[in-house]
């Protein structure tokens, strides 16, 4: 397993974990993977607290961190972001349909003053700052989805050392990064969890792979165990980026009763669904998915006014998930098909090491079949 971007990264093996959660990317970092924090949205000064903290814990070990550079950002253009433009643009009609849906789950409303969660997704110039701050730090790599990183994040990730990767749903995709310049693509296959494409993780790798050589390419989308990642280096990727698998670890700070669903929930219990984000991204189906698809249902609105326009109702939902049965069946969040897989609470540490055992003894049957 010690392929040349894991000896580049000082990685004692090529496992690449994109998480949310502070605690899960330092777990995987200290393991010896890399942890990589989802920082879209953050404020410097929130990540500054959070940061410290990963470099606390994980001491020299390397970490990364991962951002949302969105190419299609509505009435942006990759520029500014007025949110009471925004909210102006919000049609009534898809916020009677919102306030039906939580009427009829029998949601209530959030106690006055609650401050809603960060919103996930902001424009491209209000990021700068951020990308700014995050090369001051000790990150070894600096990823991006949704599009392309700018000329000058590329230039930055050079005079730090830091790698630049971006994540790609395509061969096109692939091929517009490494025009770019960016030194490691991400092909993540239909199977994963988050946004995302239309082909699947076994074609897509190898596409990349030969597309975007000598470049090294890392496999994501349904990648959870010893045995996929054993195939996805055999597909020619150098490593695995796995989101879902940590999703249900006990680091995870996953909503309680989400991840007792994630536990429950099979291989086609999910869905790519526009209703969260505004863009396909695949999530555990619920009461939720089920009424966005209803043809009767006005569609879910571009990036970022969907965002938007649900983040109060996400709130609420959320806030009374464990009490209310309405909430709980509308309660969901992003997960790949690999959630079929988790069943089971286990440390980030366990997981990678089942991983790497895995990987061991699928090399040696491989062996074995070789030689007879
Ligand atoms: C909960 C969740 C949130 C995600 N958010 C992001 C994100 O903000 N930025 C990003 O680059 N990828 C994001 N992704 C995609 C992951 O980076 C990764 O490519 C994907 O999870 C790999 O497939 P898997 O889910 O089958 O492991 C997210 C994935 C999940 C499950």
């Amino acid at each position: 397993m010690h392929t040349q971007l894991a000896r580049d990264l000082g990685l004692e093996f090529p496992i690449f974990a994109f998480t949310h959660c502070r605690d899960v990317a330092a777990a995987v970092s200290k393991a010896g993977g890399l942890g990589v924090l989802g920082v879209a949205g953050h404020s410097v000064r929130n990540l500054a607290t959070e940061l410290d903290w990963i470099e606390n814990e994980i001491g020299d070990k390397p970490y990364g961190v991962d951002l949302l550079l969105p190419a299609k950002f509505a009435g942006s253009d990759r520029g500014g972001f007025d949110a009471d433009e925004l909210d102006a643009r919000i049609p009534e009609e898809h916020k009677h349909f919102l306030d039906a849906l939580l009427a009829q789950h029998e949601v209530p409303p959030l106690p006055p003053d609650t401050r809603l969660p960060r919103e996930f997704s902001v424009g491209y110039e209000q990021q700068r700052e951020v990308i700014e701050f995050v090369f001051g730090r000790r990150i070894s790599l600096i990823a991006s989805a949704l599009g392309p990183p700018p000329a000058w994040m590329i230039e930055r990730g050079r005079e730090a050392g830091v790698k630049v990767a971006a994540l790609a749903g395509t061969v096109e995709h692939a091929r517009r990064h490494v025009e770019a310049g960016v030194d490691i693509v991400i092909a993540q296959g239909y199977e994963a969890g988050g946004h995302t494409g239309l082909v699947s993780t076994m074609v897509l790798v190898p596409e990349v792979v030969d597309a975007v050589a000598p470049i090294p390419v890392l496999a994501a989308g349904g990648i959870g165990s010893g045995r996929q990642l054993t195939a996805a280096l055999a597909l020619g990727a150098q490593g695995v980026w796995a989101g879902s698998v940590w999703l249900t670890t006990e680091e995870a700070e996953t909503h309680p009763v989400v991840k007792e669903k994630f536990l429950e929930a099979t291989s086609s219990d999910t869905i790519r669904s526009r209703s969260l984000t505004g863009k396909p991204a695949r999530q555990l189906r619920s009461a939720w998915t089920e009424a966005w698809e209803d043809p009767e249902t006005p569609d879910p609105l571009p990036m970022p006014l969907q965002p938007r326009l649900v983040r109060e109702a996400r709130a609420r939902i959320e806030r009374t998930a464990h009490k209310s049965a309405g909430a709980r069946n509308l309660s969901n969040y992003f997960v790949g098909q690999i959630v079929g897989s988790m069943n089971d609470v286990k440390s980030v540490r366990s997981v990678m090491e089942e991983m790497v055992q895995e990987y061991a003894d699928t090399m040696t049957r491989l062996d074995d079949w070789a030689d007879v």
